[in-house]
């Protein structure tokens, strides 16, 4: 198969199931965020399409969002485990509680950074949402309190997740064929 010039091995995740699972984790959030003030943070730019979609299945529930961008793996497919904060949130979180947003926990190394960060600055929660987690490829530990799908350790793409920053607007989750990608 190949989308956008790109070699894909196959669909792991299509559209419609993407958006199922999305409603359900929605549900899930909007009963244990009762009376509680949510703010969605994004991590950019993988969570963009997750969080949008996860907003817009929370309609009825009064929220606020913010975005922080730290560096992530460039042309390469498998992480540096160096992280640093590229843009910082707009808003203080005191007080609020924060879901954090994420598109993949891969090695579990730039959440583990993120939460560090954002503990400190005194929220009254900090949870962690994330659409896909490849639990075989973890080097640390992170809570991940909402999860969309776990997946097996292959590189995927579309739904926000790039490759050298393209194939993010393909709308479900694909593997790369790996054997077509230059060596790193
Ligand atoms: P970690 O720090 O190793 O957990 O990696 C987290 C970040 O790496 C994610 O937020 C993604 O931006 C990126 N990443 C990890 N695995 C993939 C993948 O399979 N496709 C695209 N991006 C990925
Ligand atoms: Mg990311």
């Amino acid at each position: 198969m190949s989308f956008q010039g790109l070699d894909v091995k196959e669909i792991v995740i299509d559209h419609e199931t993407l958006s199922v699972r999305i409603r359900e984790m929605a549900m899930q959030i909007k009963q244990d965020y009762q009376g509680k003030r949510l703010k969605l943070i994004c991590i950019l730019k993988g969570a963009v399409f997750f969080m949008v979609e996860l907003a817009k299945s929370l309609s009825d529930v009064s929220l606020t969002m913010d975005f922080m961008d730290v560096t992530s793996y460039g042309a390469s497919t498998t992480s540096c485990g160096e992280v640093r904060i590229l843009k910082d949130l707009d808003e203080p979180i005191e007080n609020d509680d924060v879901l954090l947003i994420e598109d993949i926990v891969d090695s579990g190394l730039t959440l583990r950074f993120i939460l560090k960060q954002l503990a400190g600055r005194n929220p009254a929660s900090l949870k962690i949402c994330t659409l896909l987690d490849k639990p075989s490829r973890r080097l640390v530990e992170v809570p991940i309190d909402y999860c969309g799908f776990a997946i097996p350790d292959s590189f995927v793409v579309g739904y926000g997740l790039d490759f050298d920053q393209r194939y993010r607007n393909l709308p479900f989750i694909a593997a790369l064929d790996e054997s077509k990608l230059p060596p790193e």
